[in-house]
């Protein structure tokens, strides 16, 4: 109800409407609208209330709720349900269990903080309240397992697109790592559910380190991450960047799931942070110096090494970083 009250306000943007009109659209008594309307001021949303005149939506806060994220999104089914957390431990485990109970394809959990946040290999995901996108999108894809990697793929060029969407130009570090200036602000990390050759679902999570300040960073990560508003100097708007990847997202997912790669190839071709670089590739520990000469039609990254060996990698079974620094 509260959330129905929000939207009456939002699509009247500029105006006061009467408590009465809100008490009679929604079939609740005055002191209803008026319950509902401090509650969301305590979420953050000023609220102006003349008597006489009415209620009128002045501020929203920069929350990543269904509410705020549904002005900017014009999808079908992707993000069209959100399950909005001001807390939880990690998005992708919660869009795991939910995914275990047949939960809407395309959902998106969403959480202002994570508690246990987690990143590949095991390794902790950093994430502050308020300050990132904590976001992991529930899918049943109907594809060979082989295929699903690619969906990481797809996620990283929907970065890339409404990244730039917004004005601001980033990599890829091929496979799942979206830098700027060389330093990490996403991290994508895609998990599968299957048995035999079927897959039950996948969940795809997406952390960016959007508003995160220098102080946020713990020491060990410090030179190899950052985040959008340190390398722009300017604070990100939050929700219109959400809704723009699950914009794009749908796009290049649906071209996925119709065997069609190319867009997504495109982009991460042409926003590779490591196209023709030097690149060291480690593998159970040891590392082989290259060159990153391509991504093939399938995702793989086609690498040279210095004997004139040619490799393929797929993507996950080895660490891929520049010859210096983390790219
Ligand atoms: C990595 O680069 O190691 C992948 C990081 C993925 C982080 C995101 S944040 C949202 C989702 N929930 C998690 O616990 N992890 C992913």
């Amino acid at each position: 109800m509260k959330d129905d009250i929000l939207r009456y306000l939002k699509n009247n943007k500029n105006k006061y409407v009467s408590g009465q009109a809100i008490s009679n659209e929604l079939s609740i008594t005055r002191a209803c609208v008026w319950k509902y309307i401090k509650e969301l001021e305590v979420e953050g949303y000023k609220i102006e209330g003349i008597s006489r005149k009415g209620y009128k939506l002045l501020y929203s806060p920069d929350i990543l709720s269904r509410e705020e994220i549904y002005e900017n999104l014009n999808t079908k089914y992707i993000g069209k349900n959100i399950m909005h957390f001001d807390s939880l431990g990690s998005t992708n485990v919660e869009a795991k269990l939910l995914a275990a109970k047949n939960i809407e394809n395309g959902t998106a959990v969403i959480g202002e903080e994570q508690t246990l946040g987690r990143g590949r290999l095991g390794r902790k995901w950093i994430s502050p309240k308020y300050k990132g996108i904590w976001m992991s999108i529930v899918l049943y894809p109907e594809v060979e397992m082989s295929e699903v990697s690619k969906i990481t793929q797809v996620a990283a060029a929907s970065v890339i697109n409404a990244l730039s969407n917004l004005g601001i130009k980033a990599e890829i570090k091929w496979p799942n790592d979206i830098v700027i200036n060389s330093k990490k602000v996403c991290g994508i990390l895609t998990e599968l559910s299957g048995e035999l050759n079927k897959i039950n679902h996948v969940v795809v999570g997406i952390g960016i380190n959007a508003n995160l300040e220098q102080e946020d960073f713990p020491e060990e990560i410090k030179n190899i991450g950052t985040s959008i508003k340190i390398e722009n100097n300017n604070e990100i708007n939050r929700k219109v960047l959400v809704a723009y990847i699950l914009n794009e997202f749908e796009i290049l997912y649906e071209e996925f799931l119709n065997h069609e790669f190319l867009n997504t190839l495109k982009i991460c071709r042409e926003n590779s942070a490591l196209m023709g670089k030097k690149i060291r590739v480690i593998r159970n520990g040891q590392e082989i110096l290259g060159e990153a000469l391509d991504i093939e039609e399938d995702g793989a990254l086609l690498v040279k090494y210095e004997d004139g060996k040619i490799e393929r990698i797929i993507s996950g079974e080895v660490s891929v970083r520049g010859l210096l620094g983390y790219v």
